[in-house]
């Protein structure tokens, strides 16, 4: 099927390539000419694993491309997939602009009739509006245009592999036709015929996905309330782990069990630093606004909002807590993205704690594997390093901000030598506490408090074995 995607953004790029990559002929456009004259050079402008090389196959074999004429993009596809930011508004509600601009300038531009597909996130009853306006600015009086939502469930870092393997496809559609289309846009993933690249760390399962079909407005709520669940979940794990540490229990071990039951599942019961990035924090917003113009109580939202906003202020008091004075006090940072395998900062903890640990006088250094570049542009007065020994080496105190697996494979016995003191505070649960004590280090982390450790979560680093305490 000839397809177009508007917006090259996350989600525009992964399910622009992962289009292409199921057989689809995909042409794709963005309103920032750059960022296109990249795409075409080659350049992709976000690190998502994979991807770089799928979209260089792709555009190798001519079934995708990109281009800056958002009227050529519009008119040469059966189907127009919509990936346009929705971000917040000062008043938490999703800023629908983008997605009105599109649909203004897809009924000026289009000469036949088309599927538009809304894959950003929006708030419930945003395909109505959207048929609304396609019918009020339409230029060609025969074309007919059918909407349908299918919402991404894309996670940054496994993006490629979500979109190729995904446990669920929704199509939220009102008529036959519309639903057919997506079927068979869908079909080699649903099939599963198209098997995972061999580029792939591996296909997580055989299984097929289930397709739901349900109206428009379902799949639109069906993404606020899962990105929302998902933030309560980490919130209650969060809520889990301040109690643990008051009455001395591992919330390691505490979740581990939970997630036993198939009713709660394991994932997603990390402590730590709580929910950054521009989908969870943003998404729980605007549905707080959608459920309070609805009328219905948010409470439950709210709270998972403010327990996760307290994160940042308890990780500050543990520092306050172990490092007293923090100014004049060298801290070494480890990690910006908002989570591991991104280059993404956009609402990571990190910025706040760095911006407060300068106002509170610390000299921050920071290294990160791929979010350097885009902390520096925002948080100039860090010094930026290369190497994660540097950031160590004399400092007062070593942060963990982001869960990079490099940083448990890092030799902890030259980092404990070369520390100015040898404090560690883990804000993703990183490290194993044992052996960072075992070392000699004085570490702290979240709802595992040391009279917590049994025996077990201490492996014995015996005297001539690496002294590596990866977890
Ligand atoms: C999230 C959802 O997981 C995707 O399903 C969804 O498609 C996407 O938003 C979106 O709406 O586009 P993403 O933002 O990439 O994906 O990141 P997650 O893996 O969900 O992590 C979100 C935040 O929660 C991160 O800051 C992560 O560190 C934190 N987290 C996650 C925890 O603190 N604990 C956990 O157990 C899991």
């Amino acid at each position: 099927m000839r397809i177009s995607v508007i917006g090259c953004g996350y989600v525009g790029l992964v399910t622009g390539t992962g289009l292409a990559e199921a057989g689809h002929q995909v042409i794709c456009t963005d309103n920032d000419p750059e960022r296109i004259a990249a795409l075409k050079s080659g350049v992709v402008p976000i690190y998502e694993p994979h991807l770089d090389t799928m979209l260089a196959e792709n555009r190798r074999a001519q079934k995708l491309s990109f281009t800056s004429d958002a009227g050529e993009a519009v008119r040469e596809g059966e189907a127009i997939f919509i990936c346009v930011g929705t971000p917040p508004l000062e008043t938490g509600e999703a800023d629908l602009s983008a997605i009105d601009n599109v649909a203004r300038l897809i009924a000026a531009e289009a000469c036949e009739s088309k599927l538009i597909v809304e894959k950003s996130t929006v708030p419930a009853q945003t395909g109505q509006q959207l048929k609304r306006t396609l019918e009020v600015y339409r230029r060609n009086a025969g074309v007919e245009f059918r909407v349908a939502s299918n919402p991404e469930f894309l996670r940054e870092g496994t993006a490629v592999e979500d979109f190729l393997h995904p446990d669920r496809v929704i199509i939220g559609v009102e008529d036959e036709t519309s639903e057919k289309q997506l079927r068979e846009i869908y079909r080699p993933i649903l099939e599963r015929r198209f098997h995972c690249p061999v580029h792939l760390s591996g296909c997580p399962s055989t299984q097929s996905p289930a397709l739901v079909v349900t109206t428009i407005n379902s799949a639109e709520l069906i993404k606020h309330a899962s990105n929302s669940f998902l933030a309560m979940k980490i919130s209650y794990a969060n809520m889990i782990a301040d109690m643990c540490e008051k009455v001395g229990a591992n919330i390691q071990e505490v979740t581990h069990a939970m997630g036993l039951d198939p009713r709660i599942g394991p994932r997603f019961l990390e402590a730590g630093l709580g929910f950054g990035g521009f989908c969870l924090p943003k998404d729980v917003q605007a549905f707080i606004q959608l459920a309070e113009r609805s009328g219905v109580d948010s409470g439950m939202l709210k709270e998972a909002e403010r327990v996760n906003r307290r994160r940042i202020d308890l990780f500050l008091e543990k520092i306050r807590q172990s490092l007293w004075v923090v100014k004049d006090k060298q801290v070494g940072v480890l990690g910006l993205a908002f989570k591991a395998n991104t280059d993404d900062i956009r609402f990571a903890p990190s910025l706040e704690i760095i911006r407060r640990l300068l106002a509170e006088g610390a000299q921050v250094r920071a290294y990160d594997q791929e979010a350097m570049d885009r902390t520096s542009a925002i948080l100039p007065h860090v010094r930026y390093s290369r190497e994660p020994y540097e950031v160590a080496d004399g400092a007062d105190a070593l942060l963990i901000l982001t869960e990079w697996q490099e940083f448990r494979q890092l030799d902890w016995a030259r980092i404990y030598s070369t520390m100015g003191r040898p404090l560690v505070i883990d804000g993703r649960n990183l490290l194993n506490p044992g052996a960072m004590l075992d070392l000699g280090f004085e570490y702290y982390s979240f709802g595992r408090p040391i009279e917590a450790l049994t025996q077990h979560l201490i492996p014995s680093l015996d005297s001539g074995a690496s002294a590596r305490a990866s977890a």
